[in-house]
């Protein structure tokens, strides 16, 4: 899950065989840059997270175009007005539909996926991130207030929900999607991170250190400074199946685990049973 070594680390010696991510980007097959246009009434609320770090890295190497559009340009009237009162009464304002169709009039071509955000949409998890990251064009529509006019919806492929609350607004689901995906794109990082990030492989990811070996007076296990390439994957997988079963057991749910894993779990079970009391299972709430 690295997203590069910091200067001074990468520079130096490396003894505990850390990598840096930045170093070892692949050799990328060329491929159309994913375009994203993003529609929104604050468009500097946005500028900031896609200039920097792996999503401002993603368009400089060319891997994603994104662009940016303030959709009171498409606004009606002397006022530009792109929301209005809800009809039968009640708070706030919603997205007018002539709005939102003028600019995909102007921005939806065949291949493009029209996203809206919305808390009753399916929720954005990693394969739908990996999904998205295939696709040539987004168009990611952020609504502000009380959202949209319901007639709004018909010109939508795709609703997402970023989780059970309500932000203020779409652009930061927006930048929840875009940043998920643009570090999908090959050559975006190190495809072996993506590989064994927490999710991808379906399991949360094993623990990580970096240095000081010994910081105070807790140290690094010491198979992960030994050199065992092979005893250390091991380590990592035993430890990534620990911490889903203890934070997220729902993931192994119809997972068919390897013989590998399996005698993992069985390893995890015999330990300090009541430390593991999550590797056996949930205790019920009236025992
Ligand atoms: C204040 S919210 C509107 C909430 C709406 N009235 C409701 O109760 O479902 C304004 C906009 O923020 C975005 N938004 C808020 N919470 C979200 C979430 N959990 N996931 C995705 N988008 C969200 C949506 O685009 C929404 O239209």
């Amino acid at each position: 899950m690295t997203e590069g070594a910091s200067p001074t680390e990468s520079s130096s010696a490396n003894p505990g065989g850390l990598s840096s991510a930045v170093d070892s980007v692949e050799a990328v097959p060329p491929r159309p840059p994913l375009e994203i246009d993003v529609l929104t009434l604050f468009p500097n609320m946005l500028a900031g997270p896609l200039a920097e770090s792996i999503p401002g890295r993603a368009q400089t190497r060319g891997l994603a175009t994104i662009r940016v559009h303030d959709l009171r340009q498409w606004g009606l009237g002397r006022h530009k007005t792109v929301d209005d009162y809800t009809y039968g009464g009640g708070a706030g304002m919603v997205l007018r539909p002539e709005v939102v169709a003028a600019a995909l009039a102007v921005l939806r071509r065949p291949d493009s996926t029209v996203i809206l955000p919305d808390p009753g949409g399916d929720v954005f998890g990693q394969a739908r991130a990996h999904d998205l990251a295939e696709r040539r064009h987004l168009i990611i529509l952020c609504p502000r207030y009380e959202g949209v006019d319901e007639r709004i919806r018909s010109m939508i492929d795709l609703e997402l929900s970023i989780g059970d609350y309500v932000l203020s607004g779409g652009e930061i689901p927006a930048l929840v999607f875009i940043d998920t995906i643009l570090r999908l794109l090959p050559g975006a990082i190190d495809s072996e991170s993506i590989a064994e990030e927490s999710f991808t492989a379906g399991l949360l990811e094993y623990p990580q250190y970096t240095r000081p070996a010994e910081f105070e007076g807790v140290t690094v296990p010491a198979i992960l400074t030994s050199g065992h390439h092979e005893a250390v994957r091991k380590w990592r997988l035993k430890e990534a199946l620990r911490r889903t079963v203890a934070r997220r057991p729902e993931l192994l749910q119809g997972r068919v685990l390897t013989k590998e894993e399996s005698k993992l779990m069985a390893e995890l079970r015999a330990e300090a049973p009541a430390a593991n009391r999550a590797v056996e299972g949930p205790v019920p709430s009236d025992s």
